[in-house]
């Protein structure tokens, strides 16, 4: 991810914070209705998760330019996703999802070079997430 794309990101982190919400719920509906196999693996999440994950999505976009300081939550939800298998497959789908959510809900403000930004800056995070994940269950 270049700079420009970071500091792209981080102006947007002010709009996820405040839609966040929004976003994300909008997320699993796109998602459960384009891929509904993938609804079953939420069967045991708490009501609250797309809260969870809007939180997340804002912590990245704040904190873009220190990743490391992600680095715990990043671990944390990894052993969460693999105890519910998610695999790197699934990434795609939630980063399609995710994209759509943000045009959506954002409307015009959701320039081509903001949703350029974003799918660049999911890529990059799903891949961490999937290395962490490949780690954990090699070691199961
Ligand atoms: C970069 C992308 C992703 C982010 C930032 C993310 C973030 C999160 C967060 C913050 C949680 C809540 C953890 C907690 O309870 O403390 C979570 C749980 C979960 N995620 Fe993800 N996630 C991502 C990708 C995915 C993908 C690709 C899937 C597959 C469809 C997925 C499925 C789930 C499920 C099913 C849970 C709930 C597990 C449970 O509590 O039973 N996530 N994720």
């Amino acid at each position: 991810m270049n700079e420009t794309t970071k500091a792209i990101i981080k102006s947007t982190a002010p709009v996820i914070k405040e839609h966040g919400e929004a976003i994300t719920t909008a997320m699993y509906k796109i998602l459960f209705a384009k891929y509904p196999e993938t609804e079953a693996l939420f069967k045991d999440a708490e009501p609250d998760q797309y809260k969870k994950l809007a939180a997340m999505v804002y912590a990245y976009a704040a904190n873009i330019d220190k990743l490391d300081s992600l680095k715990s939550g990043i671990d944390k939800v990894a052993n969460i996703h693999v105890n519910v298998n998610i695999l790197p497959e699934h990434y795609p789908m939630v980063g399609e999802s995710l994209l759509g959510a943000i045009k959506e809900v954002l409307g015009d403000a959701a320039t081509p070079e903001i949703i350029n930004a974003w799918e660049e800056a999911y890529g990059f995070l799903a891949k961490v997430f999937i290395a962490k994940e490949q780690e954990l269950y090699a070691a199961k």
